[in-house]
């Protein structure tokens, strides 16, 4: 505290309490349309290295992707169609609609408010086509543009701890530009900003798994020198994740580490690329719980069990039987393009089928690879079941460790969840509402302050999980970041200090 009693750090569950929604209170705010954030981020003329846009993404079925079985490849080459096809697939434009005389750009990640505040930036070496060096991606021009060269791909490789720097390697670094979603959420805008990075870390995962690339997803590395070598101005942007392409010998069990190098000079030029619009606002709370929770990850106790976000545990568990299913589509660039919230859901049971299979999907996050030691997963599963065949209406838990689930309580809460949800009341017909949550507490005990991204990514990365496979399932799926966050807590009976980070609704819908 300062000498004003003013809060300068904010660790997960402080920010998430100073971020509640609260129906009686509800701030008022206006969209500034005079002031609406870039898209794109506009740098000075930069190289620019085309990616290829004819590009064949047929290939591998969504579920042999998704369900990891053969579809990585010990032949593959990282070339420029392949990295083009990754970067297609993982943030590529997927729709387009006209309105009030302007063309919207959907893409093939979702993002709170359409905003996408979400930037990837490419960094490597060795590969075909492209000289070594960091890149930004512009989507628009579905291009890299250089900004800087061999030197800052040696110095990110020794930050990353890639091993053989001189090789083939590459590395997708994921950043976050705040005010893109703080000009409609404001101080909450940091959920949604790991949220929808979380989205795009599944769906690099997912791709690099489609061209046949192991890869390693990462929440944790020293926050300024990353952004000093990417070029960053960290009050506005800031890198959340970083997915490294393991090749054969190369990147096995890459630690993420610290350079002993000094780090280069941040260039003026390219930090300012950073702002997204001339009057920018920054909230407090966003600082804040940017930088408390820019600490490293503090290692937890093997074997540690996190505490549960409800109480009781359920009296039963239920395995997730697997069992196929017909899908409309099965081809996976078909389900990730053809990827859209869908919300005109209709009260039509989901098939046994179609949920166990969804639920199958669930289990696996970023983190369940090996090279997370120890794991624990920071975020607790559950869904409020309305009409899914089979199922009684409840609360129910799903243990992604053990795959299998189990009833909290029972009793309709569809209704009452989509009050919370801000009224969206198109809400309580959906089939399914996927819970995310957490024990923040229990979390900032055992990993640091760091450990909310890391739960908050997760959710978001489960959350496309749920998109895809239910585009898969010719099922509609939405995101709800926005909820009453004390009444949600009521209604799940969510232990002090749990809370729900976030919601995807799944269900039928109109044909
Ligand atoms: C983190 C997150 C939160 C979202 N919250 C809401 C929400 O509260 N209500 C809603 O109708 N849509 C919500 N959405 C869906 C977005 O509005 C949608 O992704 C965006 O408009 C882009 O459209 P698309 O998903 O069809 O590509 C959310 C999406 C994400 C990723």
């Amino acid at each position: 505290m300062n000498k004003k009693n003013e809060v300068t750090t904010l660790n997960g569950q402080q920010y998430q309490e100073v971020t509640a929604y609260d129906r009686l209170h509800m701030p008022r705010h206006t969209l500034d349309w005079s002031n609406v954030p870039r898209q794109t981020k506009s740098y000075p003329p930069l190289q620019k290295i085309n990616l290829e846009p004819k590009i064949d993404l047929r290939g591998k079925s969504f579920w042999q992707v998704m369900e990891d079985t053969g579809s990585i490849s010990p032949n593959v080459t990282l070339d420029i169609q392949t990295l083009s096809k990754v970067l297609a697939l993982a943030y590529g434009y997927t729709a387009r609609q006209q309105a009030g005389g302007q063309t919207f750009l959907y893409r093939s990640a979702p993002s709170a408010g359409a905003l996408y505040p979400v930037e990837v930036y490419v960094s490597g070496a060795g590969i075909p086509g492209l000289p070594p060096g960091l890149f930004h991606y512009d989507i628009q021009a579905f291009a890299l543009r250089k900004l800087r060269g061999e030197e800052a791909s040696r110095r990110i490789a020794e930050t990353l701890s890639v091993p053989k720097p001189e090789n083939t390697w590459v590395s997708f670094i994921l950043s976050g530009i705040f005010f893109r979603s703080s000009w409609k959420y404001r101080k909450r805008a940091f959920r949604y900003v790991m949220l929808d990075t979380g989205h795009l870390v599944e769906n690099l995962v997912s791709a690099l798994a489609f061209v046949g690339l192991p890869c390693s997803a990462r929440y944790d590395f020293v926050d300024e020198r990353l952004c000093t070598l990417v070029g960053l101005d960290r009050l506005k942007e800031a890198c959340f994740a970083i997915v490294d392409v393991r090749l054969e010998g190369l990147l096995n069990d890459a630690e993420s580490g610290v350079s002993q190098t000094e780090p280069m000079a941040p260039d003026l030029a390219m930090t300012n690329a950073s702002m997204v619009s001339s009057h920018e606002v920054a909230y407090d709370a966003i600082k804040q719980i940017y930088f408390t929770s820019s600490e490293r990850l503090k290692v937890c106790h093997p074997g540690s069990e996190m505490p549960c976000v409800t109480l009781p545990e359920p009296r039963q568990w239920f395995p997730v039987r697997h069992q196929d299913v017909k899908s409309a589509r099965t081809d996976y660039a078909g389900v990730v393009k053809g990827r859209r919230s869908r919300r005109n859901f209709v009260r039509e049971p989901i098939t046994m089928t179609s949920f166990m299979r969804l639920l199958s999907l669930m289990g696996k996050t970023p983190f369940s690879g090996k090279n997370v030691k120890p794991y624990l997963p920071p975020v607790t599963t559950g869904f409020l079941v309305g009409h899914v065949e089979g199922f009684d209406h409840g609360f129910y838990r799903f243990d992604s460790e053990n795959n299998r689930y189990g009833l909290f309580k029972s009793g309709s809460f569809m209704v009452k969840m989509a009050e919370i949800c801000l009224d969206q009341l198109w809400l309580a017909n959906a089939g399914v509402l996927f819970l995310f949550m957490a024990n923040l507490k229990a979390l900032d005990d055992s990993w640091g302050a760091r450990a909310y991204r890391y739960a908050m990514l997760d959710a978001g990365a489960l959350g496309q999980r749920l998109y895809l496979g239910s585009t898969a399932l010719s099922l509609g799926c939405c995101g709800i970041g926005a909820f009453y966050d004390n009444e949600a807590r009521a209604l799940l009976d969510l232990k002090d200090d749990s809370y729900l980070l976030y919601l995807v609704a799944v269900g039928n819908i109109k044909k």
